[in-house]
């Protein structure tokens, strides 16, 4: 059958074309910290050319990737000749394919006893470099990268520098210990060395572990220390006297002897605890100090470890459940710059469509002509994307190894791209903004924000049509939208019966919205959702914001000086007047205000600082308020709790001077239970 020999044929050339390009990648990631590809491209190839020696055994090859792990060392460093063997992995990338996984286990170990003990420990798969550590009698003696798995290179001097590590153990510690773990930088010190190097006129290194990699590789032990690695240890090796009969108990000896183990390390009782602690740490991950790119659950009893063994690359007995990639390359077309509601001019990068973190993107802001200098960014680089969970889409930076010479740079135009004046910069902002009171920018932006489900959620007025209803000429500030008429709007094009309906019954809807949500949509600089509900608690109708005194808003609990002053300031303008009279006159009521639900938080009042990683904070505002709870901004003493998220704000030090109860993430969410 002629089709089938060439099929083998095409198979065997593409499973040798797979191992030069994966070997390729393996020695650009191992020994030269320059992956070329994301991950994800690295993990498809390598499923690919695993799959094809699965169906075709006659091509296996002991040299393969898929049999090997990482590279040899590099010429600069010494040798080091590992104990065992350094393995890698296998992956999964679902639940169905973790199943798999642990019925093949299953297999073979027979009808698991539910022992006493858990049968997984998951942690987070950090995204670093392996290292195995070396202690003689308490000492730290020797630090090893991985290098091919059986020879790595002696990093002892770099590894005596890590802040994190103890260089002599605590308690009783066994003459001989071999352990693993994986060396990484936390986010704010990747950030922070990222900083450092844009000051010095350096390019920044596209992700934390590249930094990592570069900073444990260093000649020079001094600049490792200053560049403040970190480690967690997630493997027992060998040791004298110590055997666990489970991973939770080895980490716990190792623990006691003083090395460091990563907090989120859980017991798992079955499989669905697993895949709970994997949606957990998926939704927690933008918000974890370092980074991780899945999770790896390990078997916990030692004893089902060696019966289930290893292949020449990895533990039969773990697994890494790999999460999608968040970072991915991609070509920088151009940066265009949008003109925001209130005149800000924002440069966006426009790059080439790139699949990352489970979305389709092709824009992100750029904030600032300042950032784009910083990050160095030339029209027609190939850039770094990256978009963390629900976390907004970033450029990190450059691949500078990648440019060709055809790279231009980016100039800030010196006018406003949509009405021709010249932008203006204060002194002190980073920011150009069009003065334009006309821009046509501005107005609809204006428009589009009054829309916009935060403030007064018009259905049906998105983005398009209120360009569209603008173009047209029927409206020139949000509040015509309330005039608008059912024969005009039939005159245009794209407005059939059932949008004019679907409209109008939507505007229908929005003339009885809260007060708060009709502050928020009046777009009053520095006027969120926390102060617009303050206001509308404390004068109950617009008209009566609109003509408080300094005193009077000053006086409203959570409203500061900022906040009074530009408040007071939107409604001295005439055109923000004749904007209330208009809403008026279009049906619109000015004095609705939210009435607050009765329930367990009746009463209390609560400030939220930091992020929380089970839900925003919009949320958590929302459930809280949804219990009878009161949400305002900023702590004062009739502040019953403050709930703390990661990375709090000065808010907590001011909670903390007025002795406010606080709570953390654990304790907000067991008070909503
Ligand atoms: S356990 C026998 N636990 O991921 C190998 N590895 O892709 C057992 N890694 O080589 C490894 N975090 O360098 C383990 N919590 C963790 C880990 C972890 C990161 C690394 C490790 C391993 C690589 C495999």
């Amino acid at each position: 059958m002629p089709g089938a020999s060439d099929d083998r044929q095409q198979a065997q050339q593409r499973t040798l074309e797979l191992r030069g390009i994966l070997r390729h990648h393996d020695q650009q990631y191992h020994s030269r910290e320059a992956p070329e590809i994301s991950d994800a491209a690295y993990d498809a190839l390598f499923q690919e050319l695993k799959q094809l020696e699965q169906r075709y055994p006659e091509f296996a090859a002991a040299d393969s990737p898929t049999q090997t792990v990482g590279a040899a060392p590099a010429a600069a460093f010494s040798v080091a000749r590992h104990g065992q063997r350094l393995l890698s992995l296998d992956n999964v990338f679902s639940d169905e394919s973790l199943l798999e996984w642990w019925q093949r286990c299953q297999r073979t170990l027979g009808e698991v006893a539910l022992a006493e003990q858990p049968l997984f420990v998951c942690e987070p798969k950090i995204d670093g470099l392996s290292i195995a550590l070396l202690y003689k009698n308490g000492r730290l003696v020797r630090g090893a990268t991985r290098g091919d798995g059986e020879v790595g290179e002696d990093v002892t001097p770099n590894v005596l520098t890590l802040a994190g590590l103890p260089r002599t153990l605590r308690g009783n510690p066994p003459a001989w210990l071999e352990v693993r773990g994986e060396v990484f930088l936390f986010k704010r010190d990747f950030d922070a060395l990222n900083e450092k190097l844009a000051a010095e006129g350096k390019p920044p290194f596209a992700n934390a572990r590249n930094a990592a990699a570069g900073a444990l590789r260093q000649k020079d032990a001094n600049i490792t220390r200053e560049r403040s690695l970190a480690i967690y240890v997630h493997g027992l090796v060998a040791a004298v006297g110590l055997e666990p009969s489970s991973y939770s108990e080895a980490i716990e000896q190792l623990a006691a002897l003083g090395l460091p183990i990563h907090p989120l390390a859980t017991h798992c009782a079955d499989l669905d605890a697993v895949k709970a602690f994997v949606a957990r740490l998926r939704a927690q991950r933008p918000s974890l100090d370092h980074e991780i790119d899945g999770v790896v659950v390990k078997l916990n009893a030692v004893a089902q470890q060696v019966e289930l063994g290893a292949t020449a690359k990895a533990p039969r007995w773990a697994v890494a459940y790999k999460l999608p990639a968040e970072q991915a390359r991609t070509k920088l077309r151009e940066i265009i710059v949008s003109i925001g509601r209130s005149g800000v001019a924002t440069p966006f990068a426009v790059f080439e469509p790139v699949f990352v973190g489970g979305v389709t993107l092709s824009i992100a802001s750029l904030h600032n002509e300042f950032e784009v200098a910083r990050k160095g960014l030339l029209l027609g680089d190939t850039v770094i994307v990256q978009r963390a969970g629900d976390v907004i889409p970033e450029v990190v930076g450059p691949v500078v190894e990648l440019r060709d010479g055809s790279e231009r740079p980016f100039v800030m135009p010196s006018h406003c791209p949509v009405c021709g004046t010249q932008l203006e910069q204060q002194p002190g902002e980073a920011q150009r903004r069009c003065p334009g009171s006309e821009c046509p920018a501005q107005t609809l932006g204006r428009i589009v924000h009054f829309c916009s489900r935060g403030a007064m959620n018009v259905e049906h007025l998105g983005d398009v049509r209120p360009q569209q209803l603008f173009d047209a000429g029927l409206i020139r500030t949000a509040a015509d939208l309330f005039h608008l008429q059912a024969e005009e709007l039939a005159k245009l094009p794209s407005f059939k019966q059932k949008s004019i309906s679907n409209v109008l019954g939507a505007l229908e809807a929005a003339r009885s919205r809260p007060l708060d949500r009709l502050l928020v949509g009046l777009g009053i600089r520095h006027v969120g959702p926390q102060a617009a509900l303050a206001l509308a608690d404390a004068f109950g109708s617009l008209l009566a914001v609109a003509a408080a005194p300094m005193e009077a808003l000053l006086a409203v609990e959570g409203l500061g000086q900022v906040i009074a002053e530009s408040v007071h300031s939107f409604f001295r303008r005439s055109s923000s007047v004749e904007f209330v009279e208009r809403l008026r006159a279009g049906g619109v009521r000015l004095d609705r205000v939210k009435e607050r639900s009765e329930g367990t938080l009746s009463g209390k009042s609560f400030v939220i600082t930091g992020s929380l990683a089970a839900m925003s904070r919009e949320r958590a505002q929302a459930e809280l308020e949804a219990r009878g709870g009161k949400v305002t901004g900023s702590v004062s003493k009739s502040t019953s709790f403050l709930v703390v998220g990661s990375e709090p704000g000065t808010k907590l030090a001011k909670a903390q001077k007025l002795g406010t109860a606080t709570l953390d993430e654990a304790g907000f969410l067991a008070l909503l239970d």
